[in-house]
């Protein structure tokens, strides 16, 4: 019924692309703006861990509908090297890049539902939904 669209990326202007669709469909779907800006925010974290740790992957967007409830689900898919250590990655300040550590928690704050599935040297794809309030 939902229909999926998805936006590859493996460089930093698909990250720009994936934000633009982002904000478009959770517009649509009728987010207020500072909803818009926390999906968005949500979409460049996890579309630019792909582009760092995996080199490529996609991030697919799609509406949602659970019990008379309309969402955004964002779904960020990618085969890269995976993620050994869940736990310790969702801690604020996590980081193997020197970066700030602060996407993932991040992502998981902005967001209503969040979750991790990653085998390591396979892949990692990365659950997150806001619902409309
Ligand atoms: N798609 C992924 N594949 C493999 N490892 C990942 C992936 N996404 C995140 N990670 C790992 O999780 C760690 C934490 O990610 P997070 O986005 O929270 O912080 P960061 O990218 O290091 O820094 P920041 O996002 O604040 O610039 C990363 O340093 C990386 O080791
Ligand atoms: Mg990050």
């Amino acid at each position: 019924m939902d229909i999926q669209s998805c936006v590859e990326v493996c460089n930093e202007w698909d990250i720009v692309s994936a934000r633009q669709l982002g904000r478009n469909m959770a517009k649509e779907l009728g987010f207020g703006n500072v909803d818009q800006a926390r999906i968005t925010t949500a979409i460049s974290e996890l579309a630019r861990n792909i582009y760092l740790y995996a080199g490529n992957g996609k991030i697919c967007l799609e509406p949602v509908e659970q019990m008379g409830r309309k969402g955004l689900r964002i779904i960020a898919v990618d085969n890269g090297p995976g993620i050994r250590d869940i736990r310790k990655v969702m801690q604020d300040g996590y980081t193997t890049s020197g970066g700030l550590g602060a996407g993932l928690p991040g992502v998981k704050r902005l967001m209503d539902e969040f979750s991790i599935d990653s085998t390591l040297d396979s892949g990692t794809e990365i659950l997150a939904t806001k619902w409309l309030r």
